[in-house]
Order: structure tokens, then sequence, then C-alpha cells
């Protein structure tokens, strides 16, 4: 499971079109995703881009920026947001999660797409996305740009997983390895699992956003539970299952459980803009147990993580300039940094913590909410 050639090099703007000529070159081979944690620091760092809202590029105009920053404000502001932070953070991995265009104001749904994910296309990053509620609404059907997205360059997202009848489109799961020459160097140490949340509602008494239905959670569990068994089973046995991250569009209502004497972030929107009916998905994650958080978008304004049963509920915070979001309150992602334990031989094992942050898109992409969501308890 070799890594993506190249990517340490971090490219400048003006060397750009030169880069892509060899992404094309040495692009990521597909369904192994190959990724894993990092020898030197025993790290693996995912950025979540949430909500990129991307239409026509330089024709399309912000909203909810300050009145001086109004002219020559466009797509290509978050275009730039995107390329500062990827070579700031150096992510090992990108997650886009949903309203990674706005297909209606989109004049083409695929050239759009090609364009809001072009900056980790061309920084050569392994990348993963899955849908929001508003992909969909341009040129192309749900299912139209998940195929899309599916035949990208260093896209480690899939359509679907094979021989399984489930809703939705872009269910699939990653596996990162540990380091290599480690004796976790062939097993998933962390288990992504991503899913599509749906976009509206379809059952007419039931108004409101969409949902995970039961055959993805029927997948989400036969998949966590392979999972841990492979883990805790398989040579060499571990104690405990390998922790997981989701990561999806729509919040779940149980993002509604906090106030903000238990939350990091803010919630400044009205209400948590879940499906109006509850699914069951949170209940399933706590009883699979191997999920330690999940990521969503949808609610720009919100961008606080909150535990609950022991699961981290995390938002990222609206991240594009054409859509709704605060004049003078920066447009921001967030970091998930998941750390390795080190033995006392010196060598790398299994987790030790997750953490995170968020970046702004300020002058000094200021980092805010440093947090740890989860640590390995020092009796197992
Ligand atoms: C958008 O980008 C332009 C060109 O780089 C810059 O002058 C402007 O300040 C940016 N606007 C915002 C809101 O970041
Ligand atoms: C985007 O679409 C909305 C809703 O159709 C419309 O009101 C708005 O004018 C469009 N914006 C642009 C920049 O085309
Ligand atoms: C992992 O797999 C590689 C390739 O099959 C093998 O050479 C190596 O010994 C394996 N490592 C462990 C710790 O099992
Ligand atoms: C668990 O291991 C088996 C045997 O190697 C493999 O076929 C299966 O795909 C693994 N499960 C997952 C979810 O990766
Ligand atoms: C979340 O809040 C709802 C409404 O108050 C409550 O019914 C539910 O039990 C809470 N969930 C958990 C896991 O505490
Ligand atoms: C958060 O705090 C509020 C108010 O103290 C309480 O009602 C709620 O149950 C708490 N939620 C969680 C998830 O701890």
């Amino acid at each position: 499971m070799p890594r993506l050639g190249f990517r340490r090099s971090l490219p400048s703007l003006s060397l750009m079109p030169l880069l892509v000529l060899f992404v094309a070159v040495g692009a990521a081979g597909k369904g192994d995703g190959g990724l894993r944690f990092q020898r030197e620091g025993g790290t693996f760092k995912v950025l979540q881009v949430a909500d990129m809202h991307y239409a026509d590029g330089r024709s399309t105009r912000c909203r909810d920026v300050l009145p001086a920053q109004r002219a020559g404000c466009s797509d290509l502001n978050t275009t730039a947001f995107l390329y500062r932070l990827l070579r700031a953070e150096d992510p090992d991995l990108v997650v886009f999660t949903g309203d990674n265009i706005f297909g209606e104001n989109s004049t083409d749904a695929a050239k759009s797409m090609d364009a809001a994910i072009a900056p980790a296309i061309a920084m050569k990053l392994p990348w993963a996305a899955v849908l929001g509620n508003h992909d969909q609404e341009g040129t192309l059907s749900r299912e139209g740009v998940m195929r899309h997205l599916v035949g990208m360059k260093n896209t480690l997202a899939r359509f679907n997983p094979q021989g399984v009848e489930i809703d939705g489109y872009g269910n699939y799961n990653l596996e990162v390895a540990g380091v290599e020459g480690t004796l976790l160097a062939n097993k998933s140490v962390l288990n992504m699992y991503f899913l599509d949340s749906g976009d509206y509602s379809t059952v007419p008494s039931i108004r409101g956003y969409g949902w995970i239905k039961a055959s993805q959670e029927a997948w989400f569990r036969q998949t966590s539970s392979s999972l841990q068994q492979n883990y805790t089973g398989g040579q060499p046995r571990q104690k405990e299952p390998a922790p997981g991250l989701a990561y999806f569009h729509i919040p779940l209502p149980e993002f509604n459980n906090f106030t903000a004497s238990n939350f990091t972030g803010v919630k400044q929107e009205k209400g948590i803009s879940s499906a109006s009916i509850n699914s069951g998905f949170f209940n399933t994650m706590v009883e699979a147990g191997d999920v330690k958080a999940a990521f969503v978008g949808h609610d720009h304004l919100n961008d606080f993580c909150g535990k609950l049963t022991g699961i981290q509920l995390c938002y990222a915070g609206g991240f594009c300039y054409h859509a709704y979001g605060m004049a003078g309150w920066s447009r921001r992602a967030r970091v998930v940094s998941v750390q390795l334990e080190k033995a006392a031989s010196g060598e790398w094992q299994g987790m030790k913590s997750i953490n995170t942050w968020k970046r702004l898109d300020d002058q000094h992409l200021t980092t805010i909410d440093s947090e740890v969501l989860w640590k390995r308890s020092s009796n197992s």
C-alpha cells in the first residue's frame, strides 16, 4: 500500500499548471486507498471542508461578507482559502462533506465540481467526498454527481459497496493502516465511514431533510463488525476495536442535545437542520461501539463539538463564500489529527488520541478551539 508520490513537496501557485501534468502521470490507484499513519510523528491528519457551495467560479458572487469585501469576491476566494489551508496543514486526507457545489447556480455541475476539488488534486492529496442536499440541483442527478466524483483524480470516494442493496450514493469506508514496518502495518488502525445522508424527505407526510436509511445502517453495522473482528481476532490480536470516524452532511437530531455549557465552539443557528424524524443512526453508532466522532456540515453558522454517550458530534462550520454565512465571522474548516501510541521500544502502536482544531480564513489562518475528542483510557 504505497503512499502517493510527490505530495511532500508543496507547490507554489505559480507552479500549478506544471503540477497538474505531474498529477496526470502519478495519480493514486483507486479502491485501495493506501492510507497509512506517518512514521515521523505517528499521526494521520484529516482536513474537513464543509459546504463549498461552488458554482461558476469568478462570475459567482459572495454572500454575507462585509460591504468593503464585496467587490472582487467570488468562488475564487473559496479556492484561495482551500489552497492556503492545504499548504498550512498538509493533511493526509481531505474530506469534502457535501454541498460541494451549489447546483442551482452551476451552469455545468461537472465543471463546477472539478473546479471545487481542483486544489486537492493539484496538490496531489488523496481526498474523499460525500453528497449534501444541494449537489444534485444542477445539470447532474445525485447518482450522476457521485459517478462524476468517483471518476476524478486522486479520489478515494466510492460509489457504493458492491453487491449490497443500499439507499443513496457514496456510502463507503476507508481503512488507515499502521506505520510501515511495525506490527500493525497491515491492520486498519483507524476506520473511516462515509455515508449519504440524503437531501430531502420523499415521504409526503414527513417534511424536511433526508436521513440515513435502514439499508445504510445495516451496511455500517456489518462493516463495523467485520473490521472489529479483523482487528481483535486476526494476528497480531488487539485488545480493543480500532476507533472510527464517521463523515456525512446532515446533522443527526442528537446534535440538538447540547447547550453552550457542554460543547466547544458556537451554535448560532436557531435550530439544528436535521431530518424531522430520528432514523436511529446515532443509536446504531453507539451500539457498534467503534465510532468516536461524527463530522457533518450543512449548518454553516454552527461549528461546535459536543460529546454524547461516548461519541463526539462535530460541525466543521461553513467554508465558502457563495452561501449564507455571517459578515465579519470568518469562513472556516475543521482539522482532525489522530495520534498513535508509542511503545517503550519506540515502535508505533494503535491509537492514542483524536485531536481537533479549526482554522479561520483570516490573515494568519488562525487556529481556534483545539481540543482532545477521544483518548485511549489508561486502564485498557
Ligand atoms: C477575495 O479575493 C480577492 C482577490 O484576492 C481579495 O482582494 C479579497 O479581499 C477577497 N475577499 C475576501 C472576503 O476574502
Ligand atoms: C443563485 O440561485 C439563487 C436561487 O435560484 C438565485 O436567487 C441567485 O440569484 C443565484 N445567484 C447567482 C449568483 O446566480
Ligand atoms: C505486511 O504485509 C507485507 C506484504 O505482504 C509483509 O511483507 C509484511 O511482513 C507484513 N507485516 C506484518 C507485520 O504482518
Ligand atoms: C476482514 O478480513 C477479511 C479477511 O482478510 C476480509 O476479506 C474483509 O474484507 C475484512 N473486512 C473489512 C471490513 O475490511
Ligand atoms: C437527546 O435529547 C432528546 C430530547 O430531549 C432525548 O429524548 C434523548 O434521550 C437524548 N439523547 C441522548 C442520547 O441522551
Ligand atoms: C448539556 O447541558 C444541558 C444544560 O445543563 C443539559 O440539559 C443537557 O442534558 C447536557 N447535554 C449533554 C449531552 O450533556
